[in-house]
């Protein structure tokens, strides 16, 4: 037997209630899961498994379609979550320094988040606008050719 928790039963409410906003309806199930990775952060089991049972469909496939997209995280990240793109074509116009910096400023490894759960910091590969590289994105704002010494005045917009 599981124990559900206190926290599990909001999860749940907040997973049901963003499902039925959109009518329960399977071909609404990435703007559902996306309503419910910004209200809560991130998607957690209790609530993938609460919108699979609005929608009627396998908990396999809306764990499948939480785990494709960038946008959706099935792991608890920091309220700023940073994507840097760290293919070849942004690698050679200048994002390794740019990595560089960003990690000592952080102090942050590919897929940690700071402790006081402020930052999430994510590599990913070709972001689509390699002609403005080294690209990141934090939250929803893209920033392009990121020098490092841009990358403190970024940071700190996030205050
Ligand atoms: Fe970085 Fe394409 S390689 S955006």
């Amino acid at each position: 037997m599981t124990v559900e928790t206190v926290n599990d039963t909001a999860v749940r409410q907040t997973a049901r209630e963003s499902a039925r906003k959109h009518g329960a309806l399977r071909e609404e199930l990435i703007p559902i899961l996306n309503e419910i990775n910004r209200k809560i952060g991130y998607l957690p089991s209790a609530a993938l498994e609460e919108v699979a049972a609005e929608l009627q469909v396998a908990k396999s496939q809306v764990f499948s379609v939480a785990t494709f997209y960038q946008m959706l995280s099935t792991v608890e990240t920091g309220r700023h979550v940073i994507l840097f793109c760290e293919s070849a074509p942004c690698h050679v116009s200048g994002g390794r320094e740019v990595w560089r910096r960003l990690r000592d400023e952080l102090k942050l490894e590919p897929g940690q988040t700071s402790p006081d759960k402020k930052w999430t910091l994510v590599t990913v590969s070709c972001l689509g606008v390699c002609g403005v590289g080294p690209v990141l994105v934090v939250d929803d704002d893209m920033y392009g050719n990121v020098t490092p010494e841009m990358i403190p005045d970024i940071l700190a917009r996030y205050n």
